[in-house]
């Protein structure tokens, strides 16, 4: 049984002009122990999936899915209460912008203190505010904070963002969630620690078995740290498989796309040449394209996109494209 299964899930929210749908009939499955990436250019809908997950979507988003489980439970019909006990003990997410997750009133030592889980916890009362001290101490310093005593003292607006989001996954590990979503988790780390939060991503993976759900619009994160991936456009699922060979070999021609604009520092790129992305830029929620999303900056659109492709499984790949990038007769027609 997946741990996480989503199916065709909808969010919609409701503008002056009407109701918009921002994420459209996306799919997304979860094994136990599983990496998968959650790629797409900004403002696909990434964050929004995440959010149905953790069902802290206010009121005005509609929520509708045909399955939108975590290990068989269905999240859609939990209460408020069941849903919060499942989000503290099983499934955890790191927060894109760190600072509006922390309390701006209090101390990063205190918020770390009163957020510790004490399961583990097997020395007697008078032993434990010691005991909470090394665990906190060798949380920050998993996530490379090494002045844990300074960090501790400040209150976050004194600390940089990138130490708010270390300060964040510490507290989030601290948890050993089953399910751990990480959105954009090393966006405002500087370049030489994000692969330190990523190994240590792995070892949870590895060690406790955590399945991550890693979303990013970094390709190369994904390419390094995953082993399947879910690609996004314009709040639609378009392909997902192993990641490997979607890296191998893209079938959809917006992952082809996407991988063409990562610059491969080994290929040796000319002096000023521009990197291959697509013509355009994404169409706003209010003016999307009808038929495939992609069509007015695919290259390979045809009359045939102005209906919407379905969803196919080749190879143990799902793709949605009318000309996908196979060999095989469907091309020709
Ligand atoms: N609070 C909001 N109000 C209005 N539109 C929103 C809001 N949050 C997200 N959106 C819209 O929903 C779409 C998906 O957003 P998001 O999930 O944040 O994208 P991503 O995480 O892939 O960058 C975008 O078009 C965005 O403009
Ligand atoms: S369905 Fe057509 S427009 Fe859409 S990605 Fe495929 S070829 Fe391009
Ligand atoms: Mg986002």
């Amino acid at each position: 049984m997946p741990l996480l299964d989503i199916r065709n899930l909808s969010i919609e929210f409701d503008t002056p002009q009407g109701r918009v749908r921002a994420v459209d009939r996306v799919n997304l499955s979860m094994n136990p122990g599983e990496i998968r990436g959650l790629v797409g250019e900004s403002g696909s809908g990434k964050s929004l999936v995440a959010k149905a997950i953790m069902g802290i979507l206010n009121e005005r988003w509609h929520v509708s899915a045909d399955r939108l489980r975590y290990n068989g439970v269905d999240l859609l019909s939990l209460s408020a209460k069941e849903r919060r006990k499942l989000m503290g003990h099983e499934i955890a997410m790191v927060f894109q912008e760190p600072s509006s997750s922390l309390d701006p009133n209090d101390t990063v030592g205190h918020q770390l203190h009163e957020s510790l889980p004490m399961d583990d916890c097997d020395v007697s009362f008078f032993k434990r505010k010691k005991w909470r001290q090394e665990r906190i101490k060798s949380l920050l310093h998993q996530v490379g904070i090494r002045d844990d005593e300074r960090v501790m003292k400040c209150y976050p607006h004194e600390l940089s963002e990138g130490i708010c989001q270390k300060v964040m996954i510490a507290m989030t590990i601290a948890y050993k969630p089953r399910l751990l979503i990480a959105d954009e988790p090393t966006t405002v780390i500087e370049a030489g620690a994000q692969e330190q939060i990523f190994k240590l991503f792995r070892k949870l993976n590895q060690l406790n078995d955590v399945s991550i759900l890693l979303i990013t619009h970094d390709l190369a994160h994904v390419e390094n740290w995953t082993q399947t991936i879910t690609v996004m456009y314009c709040g639609q699922t378009v392909e997902s498989g192993d990641t490997k060979q979607i890296f191998k070999r893209p079938f959809h021609p917006y992952t082809l796309a996407l991988m063409q604009s990562m610059p491969h520092f080994d290929n040796k790129l000319s002096h000023k040449s521009q990197l291959s992305t697509l013509s355009g830029c994404v169409p706003t929620l209010q003016h999307l394209p009808i038929g495939c999303r992609l069509g007015p900056r695919c290259p390979r659109a045809q009359k045939t996109c102005v209906e919407i492709p379905k969803m196919e499984k080749v190879r143990g790949r799902y793709f949605s494209c009318h000309f996908p990038l196979l060999d095989d007769k469907r091309n020709d027609k």
